[in-house]
């Protein structure tokens, strides 16, 4: 604290990012990255704009993007924000969306970047509890709110929820905005973006950290009803002109276009998330059902953190929440074969 700082600064709860170990020769299983890499094409595209041109601004529309991910989607540019991970693209929704002084509604499991940047924004919540199988149940949403968010699949359980239930939020919410952030939708949830044309009040984010394997690059977008991104437009237009680069504009564009090495790697994830499932099922976990790339686990007769510990000194790091509810899980990302061959090679002399 310094007597330099803005007032509200002292009473701000920074998040938490999973550990970015210095280490090599880690099984890293702690972030939800994706085990493969980009695609060849986004690479490629990326080392095209490595040249003189970056002496001059990017576009400070990013439309190249915009125009791959509403091609992709079969949506207008209109309905497409893009921004500096979908970290950057949530924090202008509730900026420019959520601030309506009545508490915006999340489960109380959750992106734990949500109460974040309620803090940041002065966003009264309330965090509304999973059921005993830590599944959203969306009745427990029928209250007076300023928006409603969760993640589809959430995360950090995994577990997803269906398009029917994602349209009766909306439909019981006309008057505020419900943002599905679908950071691991690729994984095997449906998106809700097929609702777009007909809910002025969904706003879906996306993020290309994960199925599309550009975590260092910084890439997510938003797909709504073209009011809804005027607000985001107007808030990143009030902050930043350039949050994308010229390598970030072209390499997430050429990611969207390459469809055949997307969904080859997406199925990739999945088929291993299933052998991971069977593999922690045998040594006694309870794991929850899961449509993204990480599992969320729980072993009854052993307690989580001694179990991550353990894992860490074989060279093996997941993430552990030491959080009410989740204290005894395990999330665990989906690596290549090997990397999770060796995960529960170090588990089982653990359990
Ligand atoms: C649910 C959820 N939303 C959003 C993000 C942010 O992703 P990024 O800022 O990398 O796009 C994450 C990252 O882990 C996440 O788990």
């Amino acid at each position: 604290m310094s007597k330099f700082w803005s007032p509200f600064v002292k009473d701000l709860v920074p998040y938490v990012p999973g550990e970015q170990p210095k280490l090599a020769k880690l099984v890293k299983l702690n972030t939800n990255e994706n085990p493969y890499g980009p695609s060849p094409k986004a690479i490629a595209a990326m080392q095209a704009e490595l040249s003189d041109n970056l002496r001059l601004y990017p576009d400070p529309n990013s439309d190249r993007l915009k125009q791959a991910v509403a091609d992709y989607y079969g949506v207008s540019t209109a309905q497409v924000f893009v921004g500096n991970g979908s970290d950057e693209v949530l924090a202008h929704a509730f900026h420019g969306l959520f601030q309506h002084g009545k508490p915006l509604l999340f489960p109380d499991v959750t992106y734990s970047f949500y109460p974040v940047y309620c803090g940041l924004y002065g966003i009264p919540f309330e965090a509304i509890a999973l059921d005993e199988q830590f599944q959203i149940r969306v009745e427990d949403y029928a209250r007076p709110n300023g928006g409603i968010i969760f993640p589809n699949p959430n995360a950090p359980t995994g577990c997803a929820l269906g398009l029917a239930a994602i349209e009766q939020l909306l439909q019981a919410n006309p008057d505020t905005v419900v943002l599905v952030d679908e950071a691991y939708i690729d994984f095997g949830g449906e998106t809700a973006i097929s609702l777009a044309n007909q809910y002025p009040n969904l706003l879906v984010s996306q993020t290309l950290s994960k199925s599309r394997s550009l975590a260092g690059l910084r890439v997510g977008i938003a797909v709504g009803h073209p009011d809804l991104i005027e607000a985001l437009e107007r808030i990143k237009n009030s902050f930043n002109s350039y949050p994308l680069d010229r390598m970030a504009i072209a390499g997430a564009a050429a990611a969207f276009e390459d469809r055949a090495y997307f969904e080859q790697t997406c199925q990739q994830v999945i088929a291993s998330r299933e052998s991971v499932v069977a593999g922690l099922t045998a040594l006694g976990f309870e794991v929850l059902p899961s449509a993204a790339n990480f599992v969320f686990a729980r072993h009854p007769g052993k307690d989580a953190a001694g179990l991550a510990a353990g894992l860490r000194e074989q060279g093996v790091i997941v993430r552990h929440f030491k959080q009410a509810r989740i204290a005894q899980f395990l999330r665990i990302t989906i690596g290549t074969p090997e990397q999770n061959q060796a995960l529960l090679d170090a588990l089982k002399p653990l359990v």
